[in-house]
């Protein structure tokens, strides 16, 4: 009976292992030679002697660090809420920078808080790769968006640092962008526009608040950042020698196709607008509706015209949303004297989206006159271009994704990412993954932890391919 027992227990322990053993005679595989001819550089000399752990995401890690992070909100689970700069976001930049930490990175903040996290490579003086995303998160959204891209930068580190011995040629850093979503100051992209050099967006913060009335100046003070010159952040075009962000796609296709991975080659244009109206109020009942100068109405009315003009251009890529409307006092037996809004409007064909902008301007005034309200405020907070995608990293990741044998698809992004302001200094590339019908920036966002490792793995694969190059 003992030694029956005996014998079940060393099968048991031969057939786990068989894999770890039958891998170590397994030297030379394919991946290392596709990235030995990408690169020019021979592998074996940087240390490459066993390939069989090749690019192993430790899957379990990754998915308790998202969870982890998602309980910093401000919001009840399994909505997340993390605004810049709230006590939240202090604790989920602490939790990321001592992952960087745990990963061996030599982690770096500027002056507004955009995180860096290096590791040097065998030539630091030349230009580095970097990749990263953002961790804030728009009132009641969900965990994956952004967070993959930061934790999910942080494991593929780890998981080259585990490729016995690979040592990238160009360091390799993982940035965490500071408030990618506008929340709380109107600004997208927030860190990676000034890193992108926006000395429009320097100024413009010298004068900004937020509804609370409190500047970002102070914000930035009650988060530790106390520096004066938010120029410093500024960096140099040609500082980074290629950017990648790794990101869920936040749209249906991949999952919809059983895609794994998307390349993603453009992402479209976004520009915001903030509209203010003023009428004369007035009591709910008492007010005869012809003697009426209502700022909702003129509101409501915008906000139709807006979907009216979107609808005009006639492309599925033309889009519009009115996504914050406010009304003044907010009584409902009062007229509303003051109203607010907040205009989305994309395109992936910058022409076409200004026009929609000039149509949607041209509503406002005649809305205004028609209604003998006040348009008080008519802005555009930005209005900013397309960005292509580099064909290099493009080729980098379709090759990563062949390699390791994951189906791939070119595609455009339509939501907006920090990718499109570090293409303006930096060659760019961006990996999207499933999610679950594309849900997002609601708390249904769900990516699958196998559709997160492939992620993972593809970002690994191409930033030591990029940082061979
Ligand atoms: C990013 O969050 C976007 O709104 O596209
Ligand atoms: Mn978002
Ligand atoms: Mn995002």
């Amino acid at each position: 009976m003992l030694v029956n027992l005996c014998t079940l227990l060393f099968l048991l322990y031969f057939i786990a292992s068989f894999p770890l053993i039958s891998s170590q005679n397994y030297e030379y595989d394919s991946t290392i030679k596709t990235m030995e001819e990408f690169s020019g550089y021979p592998f074996q000399e940087h240390g490459f002697k066993d390939s069989s752990s090749a690019l192993s995401v430790d899957i379990e890690s990754l998915q308790r660090q998202i969870d982890e992070l998602a309980s910093f909100s401000d919001t009840p689970a399994p909505s997340v809420t993390r605004v810049l700069y709230s006590e939240k976001d202090v604790l989920a930049r602490r939790y990321i920078k001592n992952l960087m930490g745990l990963a061996g990175l030599s982690v770096k903040e500027d002056a507004v808080g955009n995180i860096f996290g290096r590791w040097e490579g065998s030539e630091p003086e030349i230009a580095a790769v970097s990749t990263g995303s953002h961790i804030d998160a728009i009132p009641f959204s969900g965990k994956y968006d952004g967070v993959v891209g930061v934790l999910g930068a942080i494991e593929a580190i780890n998981a080259l640092k585990r490729y016995a011995g690979f040592k990238p040629k160009r360091s390799l850093e993982v940035i965490m962008f500071t408030s990618e979503e506008p929340t709380r100051f109107g600004i997208s992209c927030l860190g990676s526009r000034l890193l992108a050099g926006s000395k429009e967006l320097a100024e413009r913060l010298e004068t900004t608040v937020d509804n609370q009335d409190i500047s970002f100046s102070d914000a930035a003070r009650f988060s530790g950042y106390a520096h004066e010159d938010v120029s410093t952040v500024f960096l140099n075009k040609g500082h980074y020698h290629a950017f990648i962000e790794l990101h869920i796609e936040q749209g249906p296709i991949l999952e919809e196709e059983g895609t794994s991975i998307g390349v993603v080659t453009a992402i479209a244009s976004p520009a915001s607008i903030k509209v203010d109206f003023e009428g004369n109020g007035g009591h709910a009942g008492a007010v005869l509706m012809p003697m009426r100068n209502d700022a909702g109405l003129a509101a409501a009315e915008l906000s139709l015209a807006v979907e009216k003009h979107v609808l005009e251009s006639g492309s599925i890529d033309t889009v519009g949303t009115v996504g914050i409307l406010e009304l003044h006092p907010g009584a409902i037996n009062s007229i509303p004297s003051k109203s607010h809004l907040e205009i989305d409007t994309r395109d992936i064909d910058e022409k076409r989206r200004n026009k929609v902008i000039e149509k949607i301007h041209q509503s406002a005034l005649n809305i205004s006159r028609n209604r003998g309200v006040k348009l008080s405020e008519f802005k555009i907070i930005n209005q900013d271009p397309p960005a292509l995608s580099e064909d290099l990293i493009i080729k980098a990741t379709e090759s990563a994704c062949k390699e390791l044998n994951l189906s791939h698809k070119k595609m455009i992004s339509r939501a907006y990412h920090d990718s499109l302001f570090m293409a303006r200094i930096s060659p760019m590339g961006m990996i999207f993954i499933p999610c679950y019908k594309g849900y997002s920036h609601k708390p249904e966002e769900f990516a699958a932890p196998v559709d997160i490792a492939n992620g993972v793995r593809v970002l690994a694969l191409t930033l030591a391919k990029l940082s061979l190059t």
